[in-house]
Parts: C-alpha cells; sequence; structure tokens
C-alpha cells in the first residue's frame, strides 16, 4: 500500500518533471526553429532587400545634390546618358577617385572640371569599384525613363524677402535652431563681415558660396543633401528642411551680394587683435625666457662661488 502510494507520488513527480522538460523543450525547439526560420529566410531576404534598395538610395543620399538625371545640371552635369559619353572604365575609376582623374591631366576630366567652374567631385564616403558599377547601372535604367526618378528636387522659385534673409542669418548664427537638430553652420564656417572672432575653421568661409556654387537652384539642392565627407555624416539624419534651405540660401546671396568694402571694419579688427596678440606673445615669451635663464645662470653662478671658497 505505501510502496504503491510512494510510487504513485514517485509516478506523479516523475510525470510533472517530464511534462516540464518537455515544455522546455518545445519552447527551445520553437525558439530554435524561429532562429533558423529567420537566419535561412529573413537573412537573405533582407540582405538581397538591402542590396536591391542600396543603391537608389545611396544615389539620392549622395549624388543628388549635385547631379540630377535628365533636370539639367546642378554643381555637377546632368548624368543623362552619360554612359554614352564616356566608356564604364573611366567612369568608375573617376568616381572612386574623382580628384586624382583631374589631378593625372586627363583631357576629359579637365574639360567637365572646367565646366563645373572648377569645384571638384568630392570621394564620397562608402564609394568604391563594385558601388560604382552599380550606379552606372542605375543611372543608365534611370535615363531611359521618360521621366528619372532623379530629375530633381522640388524647391521654391519664389522671390527671397528680406524676412527670408533674416531668418537664414538667424539660422547660420544659431540664433534660431534648426528644426532637424542639425549644429548651426557657425560652428564650422565664417562669415566675412560677420563678426572676427565668430565663425568655425573645420568648414570654408562660405561669403562667396552662393557664386561658387552656381546660385540658387544648385546651393539649394547640394544644401538639401550636403555630400561632404564632414556635411554627409552630420546631416544626414538632420536635414535642412526645405524652408530653411531657401532662407539660409536668400541670405547666403545677400552676403555674396555685398561689396568687399563691408568686411574692411571686420578685418581691421582682426588686424589689431592680432598685433594685440602678437605683442601679448612678446611680453609672455620675455618673462619665460628670463626664468629659464635665471634657472640655468644660477646654479653656474653657485657653483662657481663655491668653487672659489
Ligand atoms: C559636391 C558635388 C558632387 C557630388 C556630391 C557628386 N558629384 Fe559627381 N560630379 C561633380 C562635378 C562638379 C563633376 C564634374 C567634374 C568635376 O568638376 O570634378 C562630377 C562628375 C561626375 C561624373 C562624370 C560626368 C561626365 O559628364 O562625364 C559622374 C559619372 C558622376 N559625377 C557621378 C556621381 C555620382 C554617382 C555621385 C554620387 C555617388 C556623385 N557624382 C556625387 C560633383 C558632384
Ligand atoms: C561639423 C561642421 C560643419 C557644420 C556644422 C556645417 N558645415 Fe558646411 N562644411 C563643412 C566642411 C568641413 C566643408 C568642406 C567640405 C568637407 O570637407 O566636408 C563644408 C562645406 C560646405 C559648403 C560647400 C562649400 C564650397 O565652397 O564647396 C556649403 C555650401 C556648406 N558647407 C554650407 C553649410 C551650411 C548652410 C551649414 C549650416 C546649416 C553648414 N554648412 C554646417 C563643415 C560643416
Amino acid at each position: 500500500m505505501m510502496v504503491q502510494t510512494r510510487s504513485g507520488v514517485l509516478s506523479w513527480c516523475d510525470d510533472l518533471a517530464w511534462r516540464a522538460m518537455d515544455v522546455a523543450a518545445r519552447v527551445c525547439r520553437s525558439g530554435l526553429r524561429a532562429v533558423l526560420v529567420w537566419l535561412l529566410c529573413a537573412g537573405p531576404v533582407l540582405a538581397g532587400r538591402a542590396d536591391a534598395q542600396d543603391t537608389p538610395d545611396f544615389f539620392r543620399q549622395n549624388c543628388t545634390n549635385c547631379h540630377t538625371i535628365g533636370g539639367g545640371r546642378l554643381t555637377g552635369p546632368d548624368l543623362k546618358n552619360v554612359t554614352q559619353q564616356k566608356d564604364r572604365s573611366w567612369l568608375i575609376e573617376f568616381m572612386v577617385n574623382p580628384r586624382a582623374m583631374i589631378a593625372s591631366g586627363d583631357p576629359y576630366a579637365a574639360k567637365i572640371f572646367q565646366e563645373a567652374r572648377q569645384v571638384p567631385m568630392p570621394t564620397l564616403p562608402g564609394m568604391n569599384r563594385e558601388r560604382a558599377a552599380k550606379l552606372l547601372d542605375l543611372i543608365e535604367a534611370e535615363s531611359k525613363l521618360k521621366e528619372s526618378h532623379f530629375k530633381g528636387l522640388q524647391i521654391s522659385q519664389r522671390p527671397f524677402t528680406d524676412d527670408d534673409r533674416a531668418q537664414g542669418y538667424a539660422m547660420f548664427v544659431g540664433l534660431h535652431r534648426l528644426e532637424a537638430g542639425g549644429p548651426p553652420c557657425i560652428s564650422c564656417h565664417s562669415i566675412e563681415g560677420l563678426s572676427a572672432l565668430g565663425g568655425g575653421r573645420l568648414g570654408p568661409d562660405l561669403t562667396k558660396v552662393f557664386e561658387r556654387l552656381k546660385g540658387r537652384k544648385a546651393l539649394s539642392a547640394w544644401l538639401a543633401a550636403p555630400g561632404t565627407e564632414t556635411m554627409q555624416p552630420v546631416f544626414k539624419d538632420h536635414p535642412l528642411k526645405a524652408d530653411e534651405i531657401l532662407a539660409v540660401v536668400a541670405y547666403f546671396k545677400s552676403v555674396a551680394a555685398k561689396p568687399e568694402s563691408d568686411a574692411a571694419p571686420a578685418r581691421m579688427a582682426f588686424l589689431l587683435l592680432g598685433l594685440a596678440g602678437a605683442t601679448a606673445l612678446v611680453f609672455v615669451f620675455d618673462a619665460v625666457w628670463k626664468q629659464r635663464f635665471h634657472a640655468v645662470r644660477r646654479p653656474l653662478v653657485e657653483k662657481a662661488e663655491r668653487g672659489r671658497q
């Protein structure tokens, strides 16, 4: 009787244990199965999708600020049918390292460089031969369409107002926060006459950028997706909004149009500050030198005196 009860209890425990293990195993198995299914199916699907979507995204992110396909030239030439103008291997070489190709003295590179008013195409982050080949495939396919997806951005062409210029200035110097949270331009750029000391040195002076980047349409497109090594990573996730671009371009246009003499007072201030700085440095060096001189001379003098005793 006892034995039976015990065996009954035992078998009940046993049963429970088995059941728990079974459930655990099933959970594990289904978990494992889910992981395996994901690895076998979803992995390649995701990778495949990334591959297929990658090239248009890459083009949109890195090229449309300077190029259209069938929408006319911006900073760079219209890329429609570019593969019919020049052979693929040359274009791939060029895209991988534009500056090297221009520097090599290649006549075609020199020609397109001149046509772009000597703005060199930058080497884009993530560019390599394989990517360049895929981009050419995309450009070729888009060139065949009646209307390419990359014909150009829609940026308002309405006349600039004083309000636009004021807003643009406020954004440039950081008085007016950029909506998507990008850093103010002045942290890396200067503008002549703005302030003698304000303005970062990481990026170029932008006083004449309106002319340099060929006016409203091209500069607006450029700012919609800055494609340079420094600005792209910073603004990729914090792009400027269309109305912000309009305002900043209005401001750039107004400063580019100002006569040079406007900047003279600022340059004078800079010169004076420079002089003051140099004078201060002379004093500092003088003081330091005297100290060092004493420091070297004192032991010598002491030694000589000790020798005399
Ligand atoms: C900052 C502006 C800028 C960006 C961004 C840019 N390019 Fe360019 N690209 C130029 C300029 C300017 C030229 C003309 C040559 C020169 O001056 O370097 C050019 C020339 C070219 C050419 C040769 C055109 C011809 O007529 O033979 C190709 C192809 C090209 N770019 C593709 C691309 C692709 C693809 C991207 C994106 C991955 C890209 N570019 C991004 C400015 C740019
Ligand atoms: C983190 C620093 C940084 C910030 C912030 C920044 N830039 Fe730039 N920018 C650069 C650098 C550096 C260059 C030069 C190209 C390069 O090396 O990437 C440049 C180049 C440019 C150019 C092209 C100049 C030329 O002559 O080719 C323009 C236009 C420009 N910036 C506009 C802006 C505007 C407008 C803002 C503010 C909304 C801004 N930048 C904010 C660093 C910055």
